[in-house]
């Protein structure tokens, strides 16, 4: 239903499978209490991350509901790995789709989680045939709220202490955008 093999070029970012060598990068990543503070996952040692790496190098295919592909994200003129985006097929009857996305924090500001959400949403609409696409943040999660707003998605739901976060109760938000309200681009850039 959907495989990534080629890379995805845009503006500035080049999205392609993560291999072997992403190792270092993603440890850079992954190693970051500030990374991690809002995602369910503590900070992680290198020996995690290899076990992460394999997963997510074995993700570049959906076929059925829960899978996901996710891609690493490196600047297209060279460089190392600035983060990476993952998309959920999450119903496959409702045309249900979630996305995530997690930059180093050196990445952050620069609009590039935002460039390359982007093509999660083509990804979405355009290669699964998604109704609905949605993300899901603490809502302390300024970032990851400004990113989604950013994107074209609204908020859909505040649900107020509906988990145990890493030893507190923690609000959940969930943004949303419907076939009908993507069009492409609509949002435009910071700076436009
Ligand atoms: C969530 C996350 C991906 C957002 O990253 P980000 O860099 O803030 O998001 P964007 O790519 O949309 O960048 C927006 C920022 O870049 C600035 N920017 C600069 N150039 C820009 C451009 N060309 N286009 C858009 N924004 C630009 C914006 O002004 C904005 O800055 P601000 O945060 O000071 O207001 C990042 O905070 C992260 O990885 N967090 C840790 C993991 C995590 O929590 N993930 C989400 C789980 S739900």
């Amino acid at each position: 239903m959907l495989r990534v093999e080629a890379p995805i070029e845009t503006e500035r970012l080049r999205l392609r499978p993560f291999q072997l060598g992403d190792l270092d990068g993603l440890a850079e990543i992954q190693s970051r209490p500030e990374v991690a503070r809002y995602l369910y996952w503590e900070p992680r040692r290198r020996e995690e991350v290899e076990k992460a790496l394999a997963q997510l190098i074995a993700a570049t295919r959906i076929e059925g509901k829960d899978q996901s592909v996710s891609l690493a994200v490196e600047p297209r003129a060279g460089g190392g790995l600035l983060g990476y985006v993952s998309i959920w097929l999450r119903s496959l009857d409702h045309r249900q789709v979630e996305i995530g996305f997690v930059f180093h924090p050196d990445a952050q500001g620069r609009g590039y989680a935002s460039e390359a959400a982007r093509e999660l949403l083509v990804l979405a609409f355009e290669r699964l045939r998604a109704h609905r696409v949605f993300g899901r943040t603490d809502a302390r999660n300024a970032s990851s709220v400004a990113l989604m707003r950013r994107l074209g998605m609204r908020q859909e739901a505040h649900f107020r202490e509906a988990e145990v976060f890493k030893g507190e109760w923690g609000d959940e938000l969930v943004f949303a955008i419907l076939e009908d309200e993507w069009g492409g681009a609509l949002v435009p850039d910071v700076g436009d």
